[in-house]
């Protein structure tokens, strides 16, 4: 083993300590107690690599390396580090990390760029704590304006400012970053799927990132005694909810051309084993590679959704995400596929089925991707794997496109 893989290591497994669920996955919430230890030893490690520590008014973090050419704008590197609740320890991790060895690279090897180098560690990419997703990244574009960052509450009611404060983050730093100051955008990811390990190959060269949305349904009812009303007396808010819920496969399945849809999150209230619920609170995550498949299933969720409001159930839906399916930058991409021959690493080009922040930097900027194998295809779990030798390959062609798009010399 080498030793950026050896600092690889070391990197992913300090980082998948913090979590809230030890032994049971990686649950790290933005701007928790788990958030401010990773986002501590992430800014020790950016300025161990030489860079300027900053972060704006999210808590996303940059570490930039200034370039020679003045006001020019910046090549961004890296990923988001909050998780899923019981996740794996590479899904956004691993990504910062191929940045920071970036970093380590050129500071190693004492290069002078033109144009800055930026590795960044985005908050909130999942929306586990906010919801919809991406909120780094569409704060930072500013796709998310401040007022509606500051109604956003977690599921305890808490606002976003406020839980930035009780991790000691300061709310005023400025929060929109101009598209000007961004040359390009480099995102490294685990596969999250079957297919880089199946084909035996170790680089995944992403060419689109599939449309999604998220939905949020509300179901409203009556609560009473879960012995004294009779069953024909009641407007129960949980069994309208999974009659809805029920339904929601078959959309997809007839719509068919690879689109699926989830439900991953409800919420019943008041959530009392005797009492009957009033309100149920459920996600429907839809997505497609055709934005055409994702809006007709949507339409057919809402009629579906719609038909049950009646009878004293009430239905509201909001809908805190949509983005429709993103192309990668074509001439980055052919820079990656020219740097994997050089240093004789196979590649494929590959689809993404999961979002990710470079959808949401593809349309300000040059974005582009790279996938390594997960073992088993699997992620958003415990179990999420992937070879340390595989993230290094990354950090190689990474290093190589970067020191092409920074314009640096050794
Ligand atoms: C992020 O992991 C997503 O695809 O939802
Ligand atoms: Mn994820
Ligand atoms: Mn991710």
């Amino acid at each position: 083993m080498n030793n950026v893989q050896e600092r690889i290591e070391k990197h992913i497994n300090t980082l998948s300590q913090f979590t809230a669920t030890p032994g049971k996955g990686t649950t790290r919430l933005t701007y928790s107690k788990e958030d401010l230890q990773a986002r501590n030893y992430i800014k020790e490690q950016m300025k161990a690599c030489g860079l300027q520590v900053q972060e704006d008014g999210f808590g996303n973090i940059f570490g930039k390396l200034e370039g020679t050419l003045k006001d020019a704008p910046s090549v961004l590197i890296g990923s988001h580090f909050d998780s899923v609740p019981n996740g794996g320890a590479y899904d956004g991790p691993a990504g910062v990390v191929v940045a920071l060895e970036v970093a380590h690279l050129f500071k190693e090897n004492q290069l002078t760029p033109k144009y800055p180098l930026e590795v960044i560690a985005l908050v909130e990419e999942e929306g586990t704590r906010y919801g919809g997703g991406l909120m780094g990244s569409r704060g930072m574009m500013g796709l998310l304006n401040e007022e509606d960052f500051k109604n956003l509450k977690d599921k305890d009611g808490i606002p976003t400012e406020e839980a930035m404060k009780q991790i000691g983050l300061n709310t005023t730093l400025p929060k929109q970053r101009d598209p000007k100051t961004i040359k390009a955008f480099l995102e490294m990811h685990i596969e999250q799927g079957p297919i880089l390990e199946e084909k035996n190959i170790p680089i995944g060269v992403v060419e689109a990132i599939v449309g999604l949305t998220q939905l949020d349904i509300t179901v409203s009812g009556q609560a009473g005694h879960a012995g004294t009303t009779p069953m024909d007396r009641r407007t129960d808010a949980l069994v309208a909810a999974a009659n809805i819920i029920g339904q929601l496969p078959q959309l997809a399945i007839n719509e068919g051309a690879g689109t699926v849809i989830t439900t991953g999150r409800l919420n019943v209230f008041p959530n009392g084993a005797n009492v009957i619920p009033d309100k149920a609170v459920f996600t429907v995550d839809i997505r497609s590679g055709k934005e055409e498949n994702v809006l007709n299933v949507v339409e057919k969720v809402r009629s579906l959704v719609m038909s049950y409001n009646k009878d004293g159930i009430g239905v509201t839906i909001e809908q805190p995400l949509y983005i429709e399916p993103k192309a990668m930058n074509q001439e980055i991409i052919t820079l990656l596929k020219n740097t994997c021959d050089a240093l004789e690493i196979p590649y494929c080009s590959i689809n993404s089925g999961a979002g990710h922040d470079a959808m949401v930097f593809s349309d300000y900027t040059a974005a582009a991707m790279l996938f390594i194998p997960s073992k088993n295809g699997l992620s958003h779990c415990p179990e999420e794997w992937s070879d340390s030798a595989h993230i290094a390959n990354t950090v190689n062609i990474f290093y190589e496109a970067a020191k092409k798009l920074t314009e640096s010399n050794e």
